[in-house]
């Protein structure tokens, strides 16, 4: 991805309220496997914590799974037109999809203000009850107005507290029932390519887990962060519709860029933050932190800090059928990420985690 002047072919990177500027869109990959690095440059990538990107990986899958993509599409445009996600799961052809093996409860309400509705399942097993406290959950990206980015998130158990869960059979329940209602998750178990390099980055074969259906839709994307937890290993991520634009880089080349930033820039708005970026540790702290105060600002909201990280070569452009995979081994070697949507419409991927089967 390149920063653009006045180009009719370039796209305009804008996000809750800021435009960025103009980038082009990195050429499509049309011939599936030709396209992607070498083994040993994908797994030097993944051990210095920069993403790797996979372009047309998984372009026959996403052909295969046209018809459940246009499906999720549907489920997608309901929901952001305020119609409850439960009601339309039990229309066909979803509830055909779930049963009998999950039983969809009544949507609860947990008082997250991002929450659009969270809906728990039962996993029967023989007519009986197996598993419980199963859910998915509808969540709004942000809370700015033009921003109808959404995501349907797969897991169990206590949401804030899971550290203390630790149940293998609850979380392979979780991602089964993610791949029932968007069957399109099986694209990444299907690539045969793709499981061949993730065992020979990783040197085991993942699972995935904590699955989550992204849906980034125009002036949205998300904010930089990192998603580091425990047992987890990284991050696959699969543009199944539509292009988004991402800055992605290891976070001590994102802090050195900070603080270049703030030693170059002038602007008295960051005049705290300057003093604070001179002490490393007082700066990771911030940046760690849930609330970033000025940081926050110049990372997400600072055009000129962008296009810096453009121009330093950590811009890249994600068309259907790409992969992007993000280490996230721990906080200090990991993937920082940020994602803008690049199209007119909502657009359709998926996230799953990396981790060790038990
Ligand atoms: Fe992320």
């Amino acid at each position: 991805m390149k920063l653009q002047n006045n180009d009719a072919c370039a796209s305009i990177l804008h996000r809750r309220g800021v435009t960025h500027g103009q980038v082009s869109i990195d050429e499509p990959c049309h011939r599936p496997g030709e396209c992607i690095p070498s083994y040993d440059e994908i797994r030097k990538c993944w051990q210095t914590a920069f993403p790797v990107h996979l372009p047309g990986l998984l372009l026959p899958e996403v052909e295969k799974y046209a018809s459940a993509i246009r499906d999720a599409l549907h489920i997608m445009r309901r929901v952001r037109a305020g119609e409850s996600c439960a009601d339309i799961l039990v229309e066909a052809p979803f509830l055909s999809r779930l049963e009998p093996d999950f039983d969809l409860l009544s949507p609860v309400h947990t008082g997250d203000k991002q929450e659009v509705e969270k809906i728990v399942f039962d996993a029967v097993k023989s007519g009986e009850l197996f598993a419980e406290d199963l859910w998915m959950k509808v969540s709004r990206l942000s809370f700015v107005d033009e921003d109808d980015s959404i995501r349907f998130r797969f897991s169990y158990g206590m949401e804030m507290f899971k550290n203390q869960e630790d149940d293998p059979l609850r979380e392979g329940l979780a991602a089964e029932l993610a791949a029932r209602v968007f069957p399109e998750c099986n694209i990444v178990c299907d690539s045969e390519l793709l499981i061949e390099i993730l065992k020979n980055t990783l040197n085991f074969s993942p699972v995935f887990v904590e699955r989550i259906i992204y849906s980034n839709a125009p002036s949205g994307g998300a904010q930089f962060h990192q998603d580091v937890e425990n047992d987890h290993f990284g991050i696959v991520y699969a543009q199944l519709y539509g292009i988004t634009a991402w800055l992605a880089l290891p976070r001590a080349v994102l802090l050195q860029h900070v603080q270049d930033y703030l030693r170059d820039d002038g602007s008295d708005i960051f005049s705290e933050l300057r003093q604070t970026a001179q002490h490393e540790g007082h700066l990771v702290n911030l940046l760690e932190s849930d609330d970033q105060g000025a940081l926050e600002i110049l990372l997400n909201a600072t055009p000129a800090f962008t296009h810096r990280l453009i121009d330093a070569g950590y811009g890249l452009t994600l068309a259907p059928g790409d992969v992007l995979l993000l280490p996230q081994a721990t906080n200090e070697h990991c993937c920082w990420h940020s994602v803008f949507c690049l199209d007119d419409a909502p657009g359709h991927s998926l996230s799953f985690a990396m981790t060790r089967m038990p």
